[in-house]
């Protein structure tokens, strides 16, 4: 066991509402090893409380500073690294332009490998542990990134990117030369040869991975939708509801759907692990679709507000009830910091609700980037959280990073007022260090 001491902030899994978070001024975290010599929170409480009951265990003291859950982020594209920052008439020329020809160079597994081991090193940096995203379309794309994850013990979540139509061709999938199947049924046996290559080792897991309705066939979703069903515990990711134009060429390829949305729905592809990134463009029966299938939304403030799709409508989505956290969407999204996407988020909730004046609470926006996106993940009580039996990824924030941050933070009176601060002066800076879950 090991034991770590600092100001502690969590969620505590008992409390009403789950959003409401915990602070200990003078904290103890305590590590061990679970039956599968996984390291997981042992106990976690104020030092003064914990200290005679764990009283052999050595102690790291790291004053004035805070350990808090690692960041989840729950939508993103590995590949698009280099995209960050093209600017576009939206989604569909951003697309085109700037997001396609980029993807094409990951046929080739050395840039796969350079580009998967810089996005994990980023995410570290940014004290980001969980993240769930989205390679390309060549199979080389999803072995590099398993291999620099699971090299560094990240819980990260990929799959191929399934594209048989209305792409260039160099990125739709491939069919094997002189095989009998076409494109579409490799492109499904490949993700099959996938999930049972890499599922479940170590800390990774599959990820189903239509880009979107407009890139894949019927027959293609359909399969897609065959594979989730046989698969429970994979995770199926995907985009929806973005973007005007998105929809509209949603809606007409699949005109017998009652919704875009609706068109995953009838292709078995809403379910528990069904993670959608945007959902912006929702009405009442969508909401409640999410609900009833349990999938979970990806809201990805910076690219929302950089591709001007929309805003993510928070008062309809907790009117009706589905799951939701926050996401980079890097390369749409502007940044791998957690605190920059928590301040668009909070931008987004005060523009988007301007009739009913929404204003996200700082503690809401840390659990929907920790916590929150855990539990939309169907990750719960695993990661996002430091209650005993999570796994031990935690980051060490250093309140007094830069001369700012130091000034502002020492006048903080709550711990609103605290959250607040580094929410929005908040980046990499912030994050002293990043701690791993470790294996014996
Ligand atoms: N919809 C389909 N593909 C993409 C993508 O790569 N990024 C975003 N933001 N939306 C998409
Ligand atoms: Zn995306």
């Amino acid at each position: 066991m090991k034991a770590y001491r600092a100001s502690l902030l969590y969620f505590s899994p008992d409390a009403e509402p789950n959003q409401a978070a915990v602070f200990e001024d003078d904290g103890l975290l305590v590590v061990g090893l679970n039956e599968q010599g996984l390291q997981v929170v042992q106990a976690v409480g104020s030092y003064p409380a914990l200290q005679a009951r764990f009283a052999q265990v050595p102690v790291t003291h790291w004053p004035g500073r805070i350990i808090a859950p690692g960041f989840v982020d729950m939508h993103s594209h590995y590949p698009q690294t280099n995209v960050i920052g093209s600017p576009a008439d939206g989604l569909l020329p951003w697309l085109e332009h700037y997001t396609f020809p980029e993807e094409k160079r990951f046929l080739a597994p050395e840039y796969c490998a350079q580009a998967a081991t810089f996005f994990i090193a980023e995410l570290l940096r940014n004290g980001v542990t969980t993240a769930l995203t989205f390679a390309t379309s060549h199979p080389c794309s999803v072995a590099a990134l398993f291999q620099a994850a699971q090299a560094q013990r990240l819980r990260l979540m990929t799959g191929l990117c399934l594209m048989d139509r209305h792409a260039p061709a160099e990125l739709l999938n491939q069919k094997v030369p002189h095989a009998s199947v076409d494109a579409t049924e490799q492109s499904l046996m490949d993700s099959e040869a996938l999930i049972q290559r890499w599922h479940g080792v170590d800390r990774l897991g599959y990820a189903i991975t239509p880009r979107f309705a407009p890139t894949s066939s019927a027959a293609q979703l359909r399969g897609a939708g065959v594979l989730a069903a046989k698969y429970p515990q994979v995770w199926i990711q995907s985009h929806v509801a973005e973007n005007q134009a998105e929809i509209a060429w949603a809606r007409a390829l699949f005109p017998a759907s009652r919704s875009y949305l609706a068109t995953y729905a009838d292709f078995g592809l809403l379910r528990q692990r069904a993670i959608y990134a945007h959902c912006i463009h929702f009405d009442d029966e969508d909401r409640a679709l999410m609900r009833d299938t349990g999938a979970a939304a990806a809201v990805c403030p910076t690219s929302n507000l950089f591709l001007g799709s929309g805003f993510f409508d928070y008062a309809g989505a907790d009117r009706v009830g589905f799951k939701y956290g926050l996401a980079s969407d890097v390369g749409g999204g502007t940044s791998f910091s957690p605190f920059h996407t928590m301040l668009a988020a909070y931008t987004v909730g005060r523009e988007g609700q301007s009739k009913t004046g929404l204003s996200l609470s700082p503690q809401h926006l840390w659990w929907q980037h920790t916590a929150g996106a855990a539990q939309a993940l169907g990750l719960a009580g695993v990661v996002g959280n430091l209650q005993p039996g999570c796994e031990a990824d935690f980051v060490l924030l250093n309140p007094r990073a830069t001369p700012l941050l130091a000034r502002k933070t020492a006048l903080a009176n709550s711990l609103d007022e605290l959250l607040f601060s580094m929410i929005v002066l908040g980046d990499d800076r912030l994050i002293e260090r990043t701690v791993i879950s470790q294996a014996v």
